[in-house]
Parts: structure tokens; C-alpha cells; sequence
């Protein structure tokens, strides 16, 4: 008996949690009490089915919509070592709200995604294997590659997101596809590292972190996503946002 217990933890067990990877969610929230149930219920749902070690940080920028008081609930549900809790007073920006995030993760792996289900907690084993398949430094959705898309965009949003890729490409030649998404897995040291690097704090963050990465000879995997448009609650990506992406980029391609 002693023989059949040992083999059903060794096969309950598998090779991930054995090396001791963890991989620490980063979850920026502003008005998104509609979504987070749902998203946390299948971020434990995928990581459960896979077996990977994980802690979802909820980063809540004082919400007006209760949205940290939903959060709450959720890590009453799911426990306080799963659902981490670190918010902020008030809305400081998407940029600020990662490096808050990192610095409370106790992952060696971090994984960036929107609270709105705009990104299927189901593409993060296929990020886990890239990521183990090629020893990537990040690995990085794309919605421009393969079978990745968007759904449920008007013209205008996919024309500034094909704006925003094509001048980056043009301007830094970063050599990967999708330059301005945010569903992407790090190993938390070289987030780090890129994290005190970057200078920009909007949505603009997410495109000089992968141009940083480039520059700094950090390899990227790249895994085909879809993106679907939001249902419940609004994007915060206003004329300001866009206004500070170009700002943003200019400034990389003069210092760069
Ligand atoms: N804590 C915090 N503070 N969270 C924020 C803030 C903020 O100031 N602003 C936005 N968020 C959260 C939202 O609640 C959501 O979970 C996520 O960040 C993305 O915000 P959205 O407002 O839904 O962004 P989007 O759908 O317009 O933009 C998406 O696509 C862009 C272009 O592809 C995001 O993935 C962007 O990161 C991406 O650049
Ligand atoms: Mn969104």
C-alpha cells in the first residue's frame, strides 16, 4: 500500500511543481466587478486542469464600482493564497499598477492579462509550454500571427492598434508581432529587470517592454491569441492614452 500511495503522488504530482515553478498572476482592476468572478473561476479552472502552481494579485486602482469589495468575496471562496489583494487608493495608471503587482509576487514566472476577458485564461497553458519548449525569457501573445485575432473591435480601435504596431515596427524594428498586447508570461527576474527600465507608465508600457527586452538580447516565444472585445463595462483607453503612446514612442526612438 505503500507503493500505491507513493505512485499516485508522484502522478498527482507533475514535473512543474516538482522543479517548484510558480507562476503569480497579475490582474489590473478598474471597474470591473461584472468580470472578475469570472475571470479568476477560469484562471483556477485552467491552472487546475494543468496542475501549475499559481497566485492570482489583484491590483484594484480604488475601483468606484465595488469592485474590491467583490474581490474580497472571491478570496474568501478561493482562499488567501491563491487570491491575493493589493490595491491602490486611486486610479495611478496600468503601468504603475504591474510594477506595483511585481513586487508582491512570489512567483518565478509572472503572467500579465486583462481583468476583462478579453484574454482566455485557456491560451496560459499554451504560454507555460512555449515558454518550457523554447526556455524563453517571455513569451508574448499576438494577435498578428497565426490563428490570433481580434473580435468585436469597430474600425477605429483596429485602426489605431494596426497604427500602433505598424510606426513601432517601422520606428524600432523589434522583430516580434504584436507589439501593443498585454498577455504575456515573463520569468520574473527579466521582468524585473525590464520593469526599471522603462520610463513610459500608460498603456504605451507594454510596447517599450518588448522593445526593451529586443534590445537587451532577451528571446521572446510568441503564441497566437484571440482577443474579444469586452461585454460588460468600457475600455479606459481614451485620446490621452493614444496621446501619450505616440509621446512614448518618439521618445524610444530618439534615445534608442
Ligand atoms: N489598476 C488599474 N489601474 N487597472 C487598470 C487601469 C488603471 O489605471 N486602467 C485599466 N486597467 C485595467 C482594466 O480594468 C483591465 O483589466 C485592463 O487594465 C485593460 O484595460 P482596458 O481598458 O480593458 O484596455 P483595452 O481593452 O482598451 O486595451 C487592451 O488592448 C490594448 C491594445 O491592444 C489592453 O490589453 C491594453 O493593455 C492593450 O495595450
Ligand atoms: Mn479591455
Amino acid at each position: 500500500s505503500a507503493a500505491v500511495q507513493v505512485s499516485s503522488v508522484m502522478r498527482s504530482t507533475n514535473k512543474s511543481q516538482q522543479r517548484g515553478d510558480k507562476y503569480s498572476v497579475l490582474l489590473p482592476t478598474y471597474n470591473e466587478r461584472e468580470n472578475l468572478p469570472l475571470i479568476i473561476w477560469l484562471l483556477v479552472k485552467y491552472f487546475g486542469d494543468s496542475g501549475y502552481d499559481f497566485e492570482i494579485i489583484v491590483i484594484d486602482d480604488g475601483s468606484p464600482d465595488g469592485t474590491l469589495q467583490v474581490a474580497e468575496q472571491l478570496q474568501k471562496i478561493y482562499g488567501e493564497d491563491r487570491i491575493l489583494l493589493r490595491p491602490r487608493a486611486k486610479k495611478l495608471g496600468l503601468g504603475t499598477a504591474y510594477i506595483h503587482g511585481i513586487q508582491h509576487a512570489t512567483g518565478n514566472f509572472v503572467i500579465i492579462m486583462d481583468a476583462d476577458l478579453s484574454h482566455h485564461p485557456k491560451f496560459i497553458p499554451r504560454f507555460i509550454e512555449k515558454q518550457k519548449e523554447g526556455g524563453y525569457d517571455l513569451v508574448s501573445g499576438t494577435r498578428y500571427r497565426g490563428d490570433g485575432g481580434v473580435y468585436g473591435w469597430d474600425l477605429r480601435r483596429k485602426l489605431i492598434s494596426r497604427g500602433a504596431n505598424f510606426l513601432t515596427q517601422v520606428l524600432l524594428r523589434p522583430g516580434a508581432s504584436d507589439l501593443t498586447g498585454s498577455f504575456r508570461l515573463y520569468k520574473k527576474e527579466v521582468l524585473e529587470r525590464l520593469v526599471e527600465r522603462c520610463v513610459s507608465k500608460g498603456y504605451v508600457f507594454q510596447m517599450e517592454m518588448i522593445v526593451r527586452a529586443r534590445q537587451l538580447g532577451y528571446s521572446v516565444g510568441e503564441v497566437p491569441i484571440s482577443f474579444v472585445d469586452r461585454v460588460y463595462g468600457e475600455s479606459k483607453l481614451g485620446g490621452n492614452e493614444i496621446v501619450s503612446f505616440v509621446k512614448g514612442l518618439l521618445t524610444l526612438f530618439a534615445t534608442t
